[in-house]
């Protein structure tokens, strides 16, 4: 490796991590990635030009096709099914570790004992990710049940593949590269099917979780070939991937108060717990007009907006955010309480509070605003469903139980924007929508949202 492309490497692995640390809050965000986004340009550069001395034209077409690609599917992707997104380009970040890992070691003249279970241990990892990354997204994109799919001895049968898949990595690389082709090609479909494995059982709200482990899958891969090709920033940018991975996934699965084993094993939402069939009680469930909510919402002095999914797949936050202008400029005092895994990814609802323009003191996070919620007036959740159910906190029975929830049943009267009884996420009914403070107002959330800017003008 030349001086000029190491230099390169250390400018590319510094703006990766500075890229990584503005995405922290959602005001650097955007130029945390055009950071990356050079970064990543000039270690490709550095890689494909100035090291490999491939065609200048040739890389910069491959660039261009790429890049092409990638704007497109972003552009059209709706925010609503950036999961599915995330899960199909780390599908496809693990399978290019795995496909050069195994390029390597087939081809390489340098390959040692060690350097052969480096690449062996990349093909398995890569390949899970591969594999069960585009199950994710099959799941996701409901190309097939969304629902945990579970067979006797699930686990055990697992657990046997993963020591046949490690006995068979030793053999290979103990047995010398490039021979074998058939014990090769047996490792490779056995390190896929593990992946589609390990994901099948999975479903409902977990999957993004998974999609952030499998993400640290591919981390972890792309590093182990870094140290194979012996590349300084792929052994960085893996390394990167592989953390913010895992410190994703704990942070998801505290927020769900979920481990990890039973996100992994738990088949959650296999029972469904009487999904969609409405009220989980004789409990009376009342609905309001537009007009009813408008002044209740024009006559508080604090209004606590708690936003959910629905809000996503409504698109309704630019209303919101004027129904919010309105409000504050009759005095009253409006917050919006953030649950931790509102929505289907981290940061979904600041993300699209942001692209509203709605300021970010107005956002509160769950452990700051919970203690509000007494004191306040009015809470109007939008769209959200599971991050408000009362049950997580008082019965021991619900699947939810445990996770921590926004306290929205601690509120003088709660509005609740959705267009019917259907559970959440979860598939788990909720027992807010019984409390006689409750008042249910049926519909598309931008319609209701639409309606009650009409009808604040009329109070
Ligand atoms: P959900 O519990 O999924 O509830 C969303 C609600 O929005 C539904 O009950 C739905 O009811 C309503 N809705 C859908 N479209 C609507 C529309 N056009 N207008 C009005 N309402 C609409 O959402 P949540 O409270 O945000 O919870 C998120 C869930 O995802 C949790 O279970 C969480 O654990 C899971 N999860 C999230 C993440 C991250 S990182 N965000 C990661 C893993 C899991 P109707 O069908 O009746 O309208």
């Amino acid at each position: 490796m030349n001086d000029f492309t190491q230099l390169a490497y250390l400018v590319t692995a510094v703006l990766f991590m500075l890229g990584v640390m503005r995405l922290r809050s959602p005001a650097s965000a955007r130029s945390g990635n055009l950071l990356a986004a050079i970064g990543m340009g000039i270690g490709l550069i550095a890689t494909l030009v100035v090291y490999y001395q491939f065609s200048v034209v040739l890389v910069v077409l491959a660039v261009l096709a790429g890049s092409v690609g990638g704007t497109v599917a972003a552009k059209r992707v709706r925010m609503t099914a950036m999961p599915q997104m995330v899960a199909l380009f780390n599908g496809m970040g693990g399978g290019a570790a795995a496909l050069v890992s195994l390029g390597e070691w087939i081809i390489s003249p340098r390959v040692t004992v060690v350097s052969a279970i480096a690449a062996l241990f990349t093909v398995l990892i890569g390949s899970i990710s591969f594999s069960g990354s585009l199950l994710a997204f099959a799941k996701l994109q409901e190309l097939i049940t969304g629902r945990p799919i579970v067979f006797p001895a699930q686990k055990p049968i697992n657990g046997v593949l993963v020591a046949i898949a490690v006995v068979m990595a030793f053999v290979l690389a103990a047995s010398g590269q490039g021979g074998q082709s058939l014990l090769v090609g047996l490792y490779v479909i056995l390190a896929l099917g593990l992946g589609v494995l390990v994901v099948l059982p999975i479903g409902g709200a977990d999957m993004p979780v998974v999609i952030s482990l499998l993400n640290a899958f591919t981390g972890l891969a792309a590093a182990a070939t870094g140290f194979l090709l012996a590349n300084n920033v792929l052994i960085i940018a893996g390394a990167l991937v592989g953390a913010s991975g895992t410190i994703l996934t704990q942070l998801m699965s505290r927020a769900m108060n979920r481990p990890i084993g039973n996100i992994l094993f738990g088949s959650f939402g296999r029972v469904t717990g009487g999904a969609g069939t409405g009220a989980t009680d004789d409990g009376v469930v009342q609905s309001a007009t537009v007009e009813d909510v408008a002044m209740l919402l024009a006559y508080a002095r604090r209004v606590i907006i708690v936003p959910g999914y629905g809000l996503a797949v409504a698109r309704a936050q630019q209303e919101v955010r004027q129904v919010v202008d309105k409000l504050t400029a009759r005095g009253v005092d409006v917050r919006f309480g953030i649950h931790p895994v509102a929505g289907r990814m981290p940061g979904h609802m600041n993300v699209l509070l942001a692209e509203a323009n709605v300021p970010y003191e107005k956002l509160y996070e769950m452990d700051t605003i919970n203690p509000e919620f007494p004191q306040t007036d009015v809470v109007l959740v939008i769209g959200a469903n599971d991050v408000t159910n009362p049950a997580a906190r008082n019965e021991p029975s619900s699947p939810l139980y445990g996770m921590p929830i926004l306290n929205v049943d601690q509120a003088s009267r709660i509005i609740v924007l959705k267009r019917s009884m259907n559970p959440g996420f979860a598939g788990i009914d909720n027992p807010l929508y019984t409390n006689p403070k409750t008042s249910m107002l049926f519909g598309d959330a931008k319609s209701s949202v639409n309606g009650l800017l009409r009808a604040l003008d009329e109070v």
